[in-house]
Order: structure tokens, then sequence, then C-alpha cells
């Protein structure tokens, strides 16, 4: 677990601060709930948080997470309506474990703000945190904000480290791949995205041909670190898609069908050409992300300040590796990355963002009418 900034718990209502107007500056204090679950993680967690939110201070109070990743094995992929029952199921026992954990009254905790992912993801499954948070926001009579969850990936980084603005992110998850410039704490723009598979999609379809099981990116990328540590080079060659191309976009489903190819043309594969094919296919997905990204920051009329990677391909050691030695060109650019368990999704990251978007753009928590679930919602939406 992080090494987590230690911030002393104060129990507020909304801070008064939260209304005044230059919130980045100023400190504040918040105790937020929050609930994440777009896809198949039901996550729960309770924060304090302080500070500027450039340079917060985080405690996490409690943190709870399920993964349903071994009941969707069977389906290769996450089925929608079995995460919507399951999350069902689960999210009152993860926030009583958050509130225990936290030391926390379950009947009325202390809080501040309830924030929940509003999308995007899997509709059925974002709407059963939303009609939990309303239940419970109704009960204890709190606020409720609806949240990005990319921008949870994206902020996923203050956990433990400060952020200078503008910032480069790059987010790498099961249902994204995006280039985002963000100029300010609530401005995204998206520069470039993927115009087909996502690259975490990329690692898990490629893990499947290999049989290995579902969710099989943290798995290509174990076998990949086996080949290096054995000092394998790669026996073949694949496809490093759209490298070249004069934008900022990217397509993974090539990359895949021409591991397919290679599959058929190989005919029966033992483990050792498992970590052949690991091997190689994590260098060639990584080196498009890598090239991309320095496109981004070489072509910019902005210089940025830091560099982000969030989501859970950002956990391939690999990648991480690669981006260190991308951030080594450019001096005056800061490398952030998530602490390895905020790298996939949870609930941590949920509240992050809230408190960013809180003390950022206040009027947010006055936002009127009902959260909706958005399944394709965008990090560039400005609502
Ligand atoms: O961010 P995330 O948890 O969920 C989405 O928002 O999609 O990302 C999940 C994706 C999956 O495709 C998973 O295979 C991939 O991240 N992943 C990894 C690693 N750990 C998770 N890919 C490569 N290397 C890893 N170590
Ligand atoms: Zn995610």
């Amino acid at each position: 677990m992080a090494e987590w900034l230690k911030a002393p718990v104060s129990k507020t209502g909304i801070p008064q601060g939260i209304v005044s107007s230059n919130l980045t500056a100023s400190a504040t204090t918040m105790r937020i709930l929050s609930i994440e679950t777009s896809c198949d993680e039901t996550a729960v967690a309770l924060l304090n948080v302080t500070g500027p939110a450039s340079k917060p201070a985080v405690t996490i109070l409690g943190n709870s997470l399920f993964s349903q990743a071994s009941l969707h094995e069977q389906y290769g992929g996450v089925f929608p309506t079995l995460a919507k029952r399951e999350h069902e199921k689960n999210l009152p026992i993860l926030l009583e474990q958050t509130l225990n954990e936290a030391n926390e009254a379950t009947e009325a905790p202390e809080l501040d703000l309830i924030a929940v992912t509003a999308g995007p993801g899997l509709e059925p499954a974002l709407w059963a945190g939303i009609t939990f948070a309303e239940e419970l926001g109704k009960k204890w009579n709190k606020p409720i904000l609806g949240v990005d969850h990319m921008k949870g990936h994206v902020w996923s980084v203050l956990s433990s480290q400060e952020v200078e603005l503008p910032a480069l992110a790059l987010l790498v998850s099961g249902g994204h791949t995006e280039l985002v410039e963000v100029s300010d704490w609530h401005s995204f723009k998206v520069l470039g995205r993927t115009l087909d598979d996502a690259v975490g999609e990329a690692f898990d379809k490629v893990a499947r041909m290999l049989g290995l099981p579902y969710p099989g990116g943290p798995k290509i990328s174990a076998l990949a670190e086996v080949a290096r540590q054995k000092g394998k080079s790669p026996i073949f060659k694949l496809p490093r898609p759209m490298i070249h191309t004069n934008d900022l976009n990217f397509s993974y489903s090539g990359l895949k069908t021409a591991v397919l190819y290679k599959l058929k043309e190989l005919g029966n594969i033992d483990e050792s050409i498992k970590e052949d094919f690991a091997l190689e296919f994590e260098a060639a997905a990584i080196e498009v992300l890598v090239a991309k990204t320095r496109k981004a920051i070489e072509e910019s009329n902005i210089e940025y300040k830091t560099l982000i990677i969030g989501g859970g391909v950002a956990a391939s050691k690999y990648l991480q590796e690669e981006f260190r030695n991308l951030a080594k060109e450019f001096s005056s650019i800061s490398l952030k990355l998530p602490e390895k368990s905020l790298t996939t999704d949870n609930a941590v990251m949920i509240g992050l963002a809230a408190y960013v978007e809180a003390t950022a753009k206040p009027e947010s928590l006055n936002r009127p009418g009902k959260i909706i679930a958005r399944g394709n919602l965008s990090i560039s939406s400005q609502e």
C-alpha cells in the first residue's frame, strides 16, 4: 500500500471555503465517500482530503474493492447485467467494510460529499452505483457529485504526489487509449484516441488467444517480464500500427489480428513461444504509446510541466520503464505514475477527482437534477 500522506482529520460540513473563488490556491478540507461501479470492480472509499488540488494531503480512511473478474471469465469479457447485479449485492457490504475500517458510524458517518462514477462505462453497472449513492445522499442528507471515471484515472496520481499544470495525460485502460491535454484543473481536451480497440482490450484479447485467463493484461506483461529476465530477444516482429501517422490517434485491432495470423502460422505453441508473443506484443503496443506521447509533447504549443499516465495498463512495469526513459528526453517535464493499486479501477481515484472538481469548480456541487449514467461520456465534455 502507498505511503499516504498523513493529514489531520477534521470533521467539517461542506467547508465555507468551498464556495469562495480561488479554491485551487486556498486550503480546504473534505471528507468524501466515493463509489465506483463503471465496469467489473465494485469499490467504495472514504477519504479525508485537504489543501490545494495541486498538492492535496490525502488520508485514505477506508478502502474496499471487490473484483468480479472471475465471474466474467467464462464470457471472455464483462457481462453488463451480471456486473449490475453483483454491484447491487456488494455495495452495501463494501460500504460497511469501508466505514468500519474508518471507525465511522455506519448509520450516520461524518461526511461532506458522496462522489459516484457517472460515466463512461457500462450503463447498467453505472446505474447500480448512482442509485446506491442517491439512496445514501437522501438518507444522510449529503450532496452527491457525479464523477467522470477517466478524470479519476488522471487524478489518481494525486494520492501521493503533487501535479503542476499544464499537463499531458495518457490514459491507457480496457476501454480507452487517449492523449489528453489538461490545461486547467477542469479543462480537458482529447488530442488523440484509439480508432478501434483500446490498448488494454488488445492485451486482454491477445491473452485470450494465448489461452490465458481474463483479464489477460497483467498475465501478458508478467510473461513478457519472464522473457526479459531470461534475456530473450523477439524471434518475430509484430506491426506498430499508426506509429508514423501525422496525428495522435492509435489503432490496436491490427496488432491483435497480426498476433492471430502469427499464431495460425506457428500451429501448436508451447509456454516458451507464449513468452515470445508476450514480449513482442507488449513491446509493439507500448512503442506506439511512447512515440505518440513524444509527438504530442514535441508538437504542442503548450509547454507541459507534467506527464500523467493513468489506467490499468499503466501497471505494466515495462510501460513504466519506457515512460521513465521518455521523460528523460524532456528536462522540463515531470512524470507522474499512479501507485500500483490505483492504476486499475478503484474508488480512491473517484474521491480524488471529486475533490479536484469541488475545489476547482465549486458550482459543480450545486448542479441541479439527477445524476444520469452516461456510458459514452467524453473527458472533454463541459458538463
Ligand atoms: O483502468 P482499468 O482497470 O479499467 C478500465 O477503465 O478499463 O483497466 C483495465 C485494463 C485491462 O484491459 C487489463 O488487462 C489492463 O488494464 N491491465 C494491464 C495490467 N494490469 C491491468 N495491462 C498490462 N499490464 C498490466 N500489468
Ligand atoms: Zn478504468
